[in-house]
């Protein structure tokens, strides 16, 4: 294949010796620059990249984020924040004269998220972590409900133990439990009807939810688009009542936004498309913009005293001052380039040129969004799917795309996307889809 050069190959070769095996596969581009929507790989191949590195990507190095890390590496690097606090003001670019600190983070993140007040931050390092310290905060709020509620088809992230095998301080434990009791409902997906969701959430509710469950149940988990279980989109109507239903047992209704936070989905945060506030709203990939950074925004009134117990949670990383300094500047750069409202827009024209080609191509199923630039294009077989992700890498130029769930590709190029860069994307896939029928 075009992409598959010598340096990619001699790369890949190295990595099956050095890297233990995770998602990579080495049939992507080893990407070597990234700029905009473009990516460069090793071999010189020019890549637009719809995946945005699955929602990390607001914009590939944009001069913002640069000078801000950048300059944030001359002042304070490596600060334990949880530790030491620090402080730092910039002498340039989009922070200049302004703070860099993980207070000033938090007050952006209580201005900017519909999480009703009295409200605070806590600070992790990636979306996994982010979600466990949710979890915890639901612990401080409702000690004695032990049960947790998720979607099928939901992912929230893949780490846990670490705690059940630590013992040297007590307090790290105050807060965390051995295993979890995880109760598992349907996804108040679009095709299904208002009516018919009902009913088989209250069977659930009987099956699942019924005497003590109901009763202790803690919170609900929710991603309002399902990412990872296949950009499936919700039947807001349906999420609504669950949200009232929810709140009327007493659980807490926490919003997983760590891929579709920060204008993914044509607002700030999918949570705006709800007609009630969420208690808590986690984030992560696009906050750091390519810096790892993780965070929970929680209402306070939930919580004893209005807090969590001291040193009840804590670590090394979370709020470093590079991913500070990257998230106020991406924040900024959000701003500036108002690429909320970008999103909106740019999500309208890609969508209804992948309907269009819909319309031509029989093997695809379905085109749907919930807004914004968060697209999911359903196939008629995972192979067919495969296919066109493949076949889009081969053409020149290429183009980056992600699968979902198990026959959906995403499209999700970054938020400073043109037309005219959509444009070429759709005639690299029409390209593609016109050698399969
Ligand atoms: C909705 C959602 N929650 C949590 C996570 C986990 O984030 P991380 O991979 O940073 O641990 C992801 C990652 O894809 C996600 O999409």
């Amino acid at each position: 294949m075009r992409y598959f050069g010598r340096k990619t190959a001699a790369y890949y070769e190295r990595m099956h010796n050095a890297l233990l095996p995770t998602t990579i596969e080495d049939f992507r581009p080893v990407i070597k620059n990234a700029k905009g929507v473009w990516v460069t790989d090793v071999d010189g191949n020019n890549f637009l990249d719809f995946t945005s590195q699955v929602g990390i990507v607001v914009d590939h190095v944009s001069e913002d984020v640069v000078s801000a890390v950048q300059e944030q590496t001359t002042r304070a690097l490596g600060i334990i924040s949880n530790d030491f606090q620090f402080a730092s003001v910039h002498s340039k670019g989009s922070l200049l004269g302004e703070e860099v600190s993980p207070v000033k983070l938090a007050e952006e993140l209580i201005k900017l998220t519909p999480v009703p007040y009295p409200k605070k931050v806590l600070f992790e390092v990636s979306g996994a972590t982010a979600i466990n310290a949710a979890i915890k905060i639901c612990r401080a709020s409702q000690p004695k409900k032990e049960f947790f509620a998720a979607f099928e088809r939901a992912f929230h992230g893949r780490h846990g133990p670490s705690l059940d095998i630590s013992s040297s301080r007590q307090i790290h434990k105050l807060l965390h439990r051995e295993g979890m009791l995880a109760v598992r409902i349907p996804f108040p997906g679009e095709n299904v009807s208002f009516v018919d969701y009902k009913k088989s959430f209250l069977n659930a509710l009987r099956s699942d939810l019924e005497g003590d469950v109901k009763n202790n149940l803690n919170a609900l988990f929710v991603e309002i688009v399902q990412g990872e279980g296949g950009i499936n989109i919700p039947n807001l109507k349906a999420l609504n009542w669950l949200h009232r239903q929810v709140k009327s047992i007493g659980a807490l209704f926490v919003v997983d936004e760590v891929q579709t936070g920060l204008g993914r989905t044509g607002k700030m945060f999918a949570s705006e498309y709800l007609d009630d506030q969420p208690d808590m709203i986690v984030l992560s990939k696009a906050l750091g913009a390519g810096v790892p950074i993780g965070a929970v925004v929680t209402r306070t009134d939930i919580l004893p005293n209005g807090t969590i117990p001291q040193s009840a949670h804590s670590g090394t990383m979370p709020a470093c001052p590079l991913a500070v300094a990257a998230a106020l500047a991406n924040l900024h750069f959000m701003q500036d380039e108002d690429l909320v409202h970008r999103s909106a827009e740019m999500g309208k024209y890609l969508r209804s040129g992948l309907m269009r080609l819909a319309d031509s191509y029989p093997f695809i199923v379905d085109v749907d969004s919930l807004g914004g630039l968060m697209i999911r294009v359903e196939f008629d077989s995972k192979q067919m799917a495969d296919t066109v992700v493949i076949g889009c890498l081969g053409q020149d130029p290429g183009l980056l795309l992600i699968e979902a769930g198990d026959k959906t590709i995403r499209f999700m190029p970054p938020l400073t996307v043109s037309k005219e860069e959509i444009d070429l994307a759709l005639s690299i896939v029409d390209n593609v889809f016109k050698t399969l029928v």
